[in-house]
């Protein structure tokens, strides 16, 4: 995930054209959320123009990956999105290319650690790629040739890579953002990759009934309340420096954060027959929802959308916090009440801004503008994909398990053996020695700043 490379395309040239294109053709995708038909349908005109982008299916191209200027970890999320498409709406189009793109990516280590990949993967990256498998295996997507890596091992294998970089050299415990020392954030605890392991751990213990993914997941929820990731108005903020042990915070609020924390607590719920600490949790995280990303109850990316600063990866966050509402309405059903009117209202709101582009259903960003804003893009289709298609929750078969149907293979210890690379400190114990020169360099960092500030003052 990049969050710290904003990056604006948008000319104020193409935002006159698209207006005055919008303008045509209003009304282009309509959208009767009461409708499965009409749910469906506009699901596939948003899908058609959301696939349209990928062209990794092409010979010579490479399966899996979006061209520039998208990231790895969003191509993974287009693919979840497509795998709740198929299981959503019963429309196989897409399933070819979306299983070619699952298994191109898996890695020597069956884990999604493709070695093209080192540079751009963080463990939130890598977990978007591996909850992509774990709904295939909920949603009993159909399962890959036995010879190759199954849905379920593949999500095990995400899981334990990361509960081995468990990190208690700071903070008390958590994950880096980073996988590897050499990319930038390596000294970064950040919130959407822990509420990804929590969102996993809480799915998998779920799906398999293994209570050391709940243990897990618990420990997670823990330790993310005891840094103040989570206050106690349940705001999930973006992350903490773990060189200053977590000590302070960046505020900044995303849609994906509440909603990673939402359905990792509807399956805790779940997980626990209903038991009255979750309940209390989702009640917290619906709350704080309702309090910073709805308008309307339309649900709005606050920190960005409004003042036009999102880059390309912040304009897929609605997309998951829309998928997780609706996943964690099955989980958790006494939300229904509080969470379907959002997505109806968000869905109608969404399609109501699809009026872009050279057909007139491009999708914009900003769902509550009244009119399509201009910004096009993966995340703006992926975002009123999941919004629209989600409504579809009340008719969709219901997702699986283990005990109730589920087929897809799973192995426990995926992941715990794989050579996860350079830069991965934590598969050998560091030595005295090593920690020994460590404190010796921050003495004299210290001594030279202290020093610098004595000459200062002087
Ligand atoms: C890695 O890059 C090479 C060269 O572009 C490509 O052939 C291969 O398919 C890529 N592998 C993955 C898993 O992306
Ligand atoms: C760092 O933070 C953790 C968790 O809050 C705390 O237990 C630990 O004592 C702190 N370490 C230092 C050196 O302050
Ligand atoms: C939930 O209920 C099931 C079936 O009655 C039982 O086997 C399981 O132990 C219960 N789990 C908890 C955490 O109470
Ligand atoms: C757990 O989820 C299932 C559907 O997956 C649902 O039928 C059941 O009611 C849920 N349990 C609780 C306690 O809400
Ligand atoms: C439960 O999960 C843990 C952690 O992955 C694993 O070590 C253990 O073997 C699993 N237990 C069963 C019964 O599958």
């Amino acid at each position: 995930m990049h969050a710290m490379k904003p990056s604006i395309r948008r000319s104020i040239g193409s935002i006159t054209l698209s207006l005055l294109l919008g303008v045509q053709y209003v009304q282009a995708i309509s959208l009767d959320v009461q409708s499965t038909d009409s749910i469906k349908s506009a699901a596939k005109i948003v899908a058609d123009e959301m696939v349209s982008y990928y062209t990794g299916y092409r010979p010579g191209d490479v399966p899996g990956n979006l061209p520039a200027p998208y990231y790895w970890w969003e191509a993974g999320a287009m693919f979840g999105a497509l795998i709740d498409y198929w299981y959503f709406t019963g429309d196989d189009t897409y399933n070819a290319i979306t299983t070619q793109a699952l298994l191109h990516q898996v890695g020597p280590g069956n884990d999604f650690m493709p070695p093209n990949q080192t540079k751009t993967e963080g463990n939130d990256d890598q977990a978007f790629w591996g909850m992509a498998a774990l709904s295939a295996a909920e949603n009993n997507y159909p399962n890959p040739p036995e010879d190759q890596p199954q849905w379920l091992a593949l999500a095990q294998a995400v899981f334990n890579t990361q509960a081995a970089r468990w990190d208690t050299t700071s903070c008390g415990g958590g994950l880096k953002w980073q996988i590897f020392s050499f990319n930038g954030g390596y000294n970064y605890k950040n919130t959407i990759s822990n509420g990804c392991f929590f969102n996993m751990g809480s799915r998998l213990a779920v799906y398999t009934g293994n209570q050391t993914y709940a243990d897990w997941a618990d420990r997670m929820w823990d330790w993310c309340s005891a840094i103040g990731l989570r206050n106690d108005q349940y705001f999930f903020y973006d992350g903490s420096d773990d060189t200053l042990n977590c000590t302070a915070l960046d505020h900044l609020q995303w849609t994906y954060n509440a909603g990673t924390f939402l359905v990792g607590a509807a399956n805790m719920y779940n997980f626990t027959n209903g038991s009255q600490i979750w309940e209390e949790r989702i009640n917290g995280i619906i709350s704080g929802i309702n309090t910073i990303f709805l308008k309307n109850n339309i649900i709005v990316e606050q920190a960005c959308e409004e003042v036009q600063t999102c880059n390309i990866d912040q304009r897929s966050f609605k997309a998951y916090l829309a998928r997780w509402i609706a996943a964690t309405i099955v989980r958790a059903p006494f939300t229904y009440a509080q969470l379907k009117p959002i997505l109806e209202t968000s869905a109608q709101a969404a399609a109501s801004v699809c009026t872009g582009g050279d057909k007139g259903t491009s999708c914009g960003l900003r769902w509550n503008f009244g009119s399509f804003d201009g910004s096009t893009g993966v995340g703006e289709q992926m975002s009123a994909l999941e919004v629209i298609q989600s409504n579809l929750i009340t008719v969709a078969p219901g997702p699986v398990t283990e005990v109730t149907g589920g087929t897809s293979k799973g192995d426990p210890s995926a992941g715990t053996t794989s050579d996860i690379g350079p830069g991965d400190l934590h598969k050998e114990a560091v030595t005295t020695a090593d920690k020994a020169g460590a404190a010796i360099v921050t003495v004299l960092i210290c001594l030279v700043i202290m020093g610098g500030a004595w000459w200062m003052v002087v």
